[in-house]
């Protein structure tokens, strides 16, 4: 019987990821699993290059940040200190705000998307999700509660982007139903419905495994 899961939150900026993952964190909790959350880009040293590219701190490029997302991630799933296989093999359920899909969606409608996946190929080799919860929601709603929450534009952000990547989303989540389970949840409704959508997916997923 499993007893910890890995879950990832994708959708475009502003689809209300943050906000899921505290709610599902709360309720899987409630039921009596030890929680562990963390997002991409992460705090190691590329995931701060990737930030500070989007800031426009440092000058970037497309294939640059597309790379540096692959070694992101495989220093997020293997760093010895709190990677994510380590905080599996404690039995915490590992909650990531973004993964792999991220990089399908946003860097393939700049570059090769078979490139992208290939590139990834490693991470998702080492790990894939339990379940991935794609948030889907329309680019004008999303780029509304951006503009209402925040003061700075991140190099993403545009609703022309957004709409590419919410397609890419579309498209690569079909692509790859074989391989990957993926739950899509309905973002253009209160938080409280989107959680109730969620929490229904994993709950059962939670059942059929300890019916296992
Ligand atoms: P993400 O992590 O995907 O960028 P957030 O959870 O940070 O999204 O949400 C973006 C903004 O929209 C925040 O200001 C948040 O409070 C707000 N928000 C999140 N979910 C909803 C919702 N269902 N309805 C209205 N506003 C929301
Ligand atoms: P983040 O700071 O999590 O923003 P948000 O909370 O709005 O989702 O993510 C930063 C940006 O990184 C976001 O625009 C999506 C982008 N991104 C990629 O382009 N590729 C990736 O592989 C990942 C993980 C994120």
């Amino acid at each position: 019987m499993k007893k910890n899961f890995f879950i990832a939150f994708e959708g475009i900026d502003g689809s209300g990821k943050s906000t899921q993952v505290k709610l599902l964190k709360e309720k899987l909790e409630a039921a009596g699993q030890k929680v562990y959350v963390t997002c991409e880009p992460t705090d190691s040293p590329p995931g701060k290059m990737i930030r500070d590219m989007f800031n426009h701190r440092i000058d970037s490029d497309h294939r640059t940040i597309a790379a540096l997302f692959v070694a992101d991630r495989l220093n997020h799933i293997l760093n010895k200190k709190d990677g994510i296989l380590k905080m599996l093999s404690e039995g915490y359920t590992v909650i990531t705000d973004r993964y792999y899909f991220s990089s399908y969606a946003y860097q393939s409608p700049h570059i090769d998307q078979d490139w992208v996946i290939k590139a990834n190929s490693l991470s998702a080799g080492l790990l894939r999700p339990d379940l991935n919860i794609y948030i889907d929601i329309s680019p004008e709603i999303s780029i509304e509660r951006l503009n209402k929450g925040r003061t700075s534009i991140e190099l993403y952000e545009t609703l022309d982007n957004l709409r590419a990547v919410r397609d890419k989303y579309i498209k690569i989540i079909d692509l790859l139903k074989d391989e990957e389970k993926v739950f899509i949840a309905n973002g253009n409704q209160s938080p409280e419905n989107t959680s109730k959508e969620i929490w229904d997916n994993v709950a059962s997923m939670l059942q059929e495994n300890s019916e296992k």
